[in-house]
């Protein structure tokens, strides 16, 4: 983890009690609904709703962040509701994330640098069990290619993370997309609620 991007995180985290909607994310709820639950991966949980949520539903969870301050809040929350969730204080690249040892890993609105070797998406996808899915969400507006401005005022180019846009073209045989979509989103709180549209990527591995 590199020490500016959990010290970024954990500033962006601590200028409000609580960041996001507190809610589970839509599409989560909605792929992850009807499965039967086992061992789940949440990648840059932030303040860990979908984590908690998991939980909640007898997923053996395990969730990682950079930050420190998110991580805590996300703790807390799942304490205060009685669920035990593996914390991983790291970035994706450092958190030793073993192969093949998730039946669902969801990154939902991740913020992972893209790298020529395409290293974050392939931690993605060596995570996820055969059998099991993955979810990747972003903001729609993300996959125009224009540059946007983040909530410091910094102008940042979207392009330079990774996105469902990036994971899709890696999925090789041996895997099926379930669900391949742009999709209207409807968040009225939280940090995240100026965003109209969400990428979905859902794929499970053969
Ligand atoms: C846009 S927020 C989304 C949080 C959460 N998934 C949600 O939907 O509410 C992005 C999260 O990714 C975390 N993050 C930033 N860089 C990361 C990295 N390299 N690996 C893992 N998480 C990271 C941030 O701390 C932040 O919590």
């Amino acid at each position: 983890m590199s020490e500016s991007e959990s010290e970024y995180w954990d500033g962006r985290y601590a200028v409000a009690d609580q960041l996001w909607s507190g809610a589970p994310n839509s599409v989560l709820v909605d792929v992850a609904a009807e499965l039967p639950g086992g061992r789940a991966l949440d990648v840059g949980c932030g303040e860990g709703a979908d984590a908690v949520w998991l939980a909640k539903r007898g997923w053996a969870v395990t969730a990682l962040d950079v930050s420190g301050v998110a991580l805590e809040r996300a703790a807390k929350r799942a304490e205060e509701v009685g669920v035990d969730i593996r914390w991983i204080h790291a970035g994706l690249l450092d958190a030793g994330i073993e192969p093949g040892a998730y039946d669902l890993v969801s990154a939902q609105y991740p913020v992972l640098f893209k790298t020529p070797d395409a290293v974050a998406e392939h931690i993605l996808l060596d995570a996820v069990a055969p059998g099991g899915l993955l979810v990747v969400v972003h903001h729609g507006e993300f996959a125009t290619g224009q540059s946007h401005e983040s909530h410091d005022g910094e102008v940042f180019d979207p392009a330079d993370y990774v996105g469902p846009w990036d994971v899709k073209p890696l999925l090789g045989d041996g895997w099926h997309i379930e669900l391949d979509e742009t999709r209207a989103r409807h968040l009225t709180t939280g940090s995240g609620a100026g965003h109209a549209s969400d990428v979905v990527l859902v794929a499970r591995r053969d």
